[in-house]
């Protein structure tokens, strides 16, 4: 078969990460091998994020780059949800674009390819690309091939996709649908022939991952507490995590999981975006602080070294001083260990976007500062308690210099430790010596399997 470059370059969550794989995964039986840039490429897939304003014109910028670079047998093709959100626009921005697909349309890629191709030998010039933004019946699970390709010892699982919730900031609702959860039991075969591949952690993923509401092999339904207590028998894996939760779908299975079942790590990212009762409201986040803070006390009460990640957005419409001290305050009681923050973008079809209070530009920038100030204050300190403790880390990629590999905490802390390589993909036990903002670094002291994934 004639080998073929393919290049993709991935914007954005988690999920576009998975997805991005797993459009590798479709395109590797047609001969396609991926490469790290886009000179020379036979197909560039930008897959793309939508979900603020800067995200999306990145996209644009990128285009105009590798149009420089696109020669007679390149194919250029944008996917994801700029894809999903802006079809017909980005046909018409940039004719030179071949394919525009959304997240939901991937599995049809060889078809789109051929159309592509097809239309490119026949004529040249604006106006031949190939559309594909449906929301098909056949669910593209159902046609992905059974093996992730490129598996190290951390892998992704996409569980459920789309949103109901319909926060009057987000776009996810248009660009990824409906809410959408894959049957038990193809999740469990997926999990299964990754850790047959040496796979030790599994992140399940879902844009509202603990909504997770699927057929279980018995054609009950499960929630994710059900879900990851059928995972964690799968001898081999030794950590499990799931992100993005809403707290409204926190039920108490779930949380007792984490009490319960020892491979489903102490680390939550349970997004509560602001600490204003008023901004949750005009948010439709249909819960309070209060809410928001008693799942918190709770998981504490099942498991007291849960530690917290957050995203936060800044500016929303309406949003007074006094709103944002509400946040900075939940901030302060809360002590994350990580968190994402985010000035307000009003995004086109969403309500947000029509409401008259919008906060003035500067307004934003300033409360972002102080919130990130604040933050970052918080990851610190989170890090530097590690200094002196000996912690679980699962040694997942190779470090920059010889002889260094790094690895990930509980916590997904990244660690720098001097190893030899053949303890790639092994969980040892690491003293922490220092602590940066954005990384640690240690000696390791156990290497042997007993640690199975917990905080020593
Ligand atoms: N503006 C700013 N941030 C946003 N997010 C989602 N939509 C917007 C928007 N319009 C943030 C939220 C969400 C994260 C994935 O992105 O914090 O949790
Ligand atoms: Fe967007 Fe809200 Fe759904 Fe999360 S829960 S994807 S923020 S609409």
């Amino acid at each position: 078969m004639v080998q073929k470059k393919l290049y993709i370059k991935t914007y954005g969550c988690q999920m576009n990460v998975y997805d991005s794989g797993r459009m590798a995964d479709i395109l590797k039986p047609l001969g396609y091998v991926l490469v790290d840039t886009p000179e020379g490429a036979d197909l560039v897939i930008l897959n793309t994020c939508h979900i603020r304003e800067k995200a999306e014109e990145k996209v644009y910028s990128d285009l105009g780059r590798i149009r420089l670079h696109k020669d007679e047998k390149m194919l250029l093709a944008v996917a994801g949800c700029v894809g999903q959100a802006e079809g017909a626009e980005i046909m018409r921005r940039a004719p030179y674009v071949d394919i525009v697909l959304g997240p939901q349309t991937y599995h049809r890629l060889p078809e789109m390819i051929a159309r592509a191709e097809r239309s490119r030998d026949k004529r040249d010039g604006p106006g031949r690309g190939v559309l594909d933004v449906e929301f098909p019946v056949e669910s593209k699970f159902d046609h992905l091939p059974q093996d992730h390709t490129n598996v190290g010892p951390s892998a992704f699982i996409a569980i459920q996709e789309g949103c109901d919730k319909f926060c009057t900031f987000c776009v996810v609702p248009y660009t990824r649908g409906a809410e959408y959860s894959r049957p038990a039991q193809a999740i469990y075969e997926e999990a299964a022939r990754l850790v047959e591949q040496g796979v030790k952690d599994i992140t399940l993923l879902g844009q509202n991952v603990n909504a997770y509401h699927g057929e279980s092999p018995n054609g009950q339904e499960w929630g994710l507490g059900r879900l990851l207590e059928h995972l964690a028998s799968l001898s081999g894996l030794e950590r499990l995590r799931y992100m993005t939760s809403h707290p409204r779908d926190m039920d108490e299975e779930l949380m007792v999981a984490h009490r319960d079942i020892p491979q489903v790590m102490p680390f939550l990212h349970l997004p509560v975006q602001s600490g204003s009762d008023r901004i949750l409201e005009a948010m439709n986040r249909k819960h309070t602080r209060k809410h928001y803070l008693e799942i918190i006390k709770k998981l504490w009460d099942y498991r007291s070294d849960i530690a917290l990640s957050s995203d936060f957005i800044v500016g929303f419409p309406g949003e007074t001083e006094k709103d944002f001290e509400d946040t900075l305050s939940l901030v302060q009681e809360v002590k994350y260990a990580q968190a994402y923050s985010f000035k307000y973008s009003p995004r086109h079809g969403t309500p947000g976007a029509l409401m008259d209070n919008q906060v003035p530009e500067e307004e934003k920038a300033e409360r972002l500062a102080r919130l990130q100030e604040l933050l970052n204050a918080q990851q610190q300190a989170f890090n530097d308690a590690c200094v002196g403790q000996t912690m679980a880390v699962l040694l997942d990629r190779k470090g920059k210099q010889d002889g260094q590999l790094l690895g990930k905490t509980p916590y997904l802390q990244s660690v720098y430790v001097e190893a030899s390589p053949r303890l790639f993909g092994q969980c040892v036990g690491v003293k922490i010596e220092k602590a940066f903002s954005n990384s640690l670094t240690g000696t390791i002291v156990t290497v042997e399997e007993v640690l199975k994934g917990h905080t020593l």
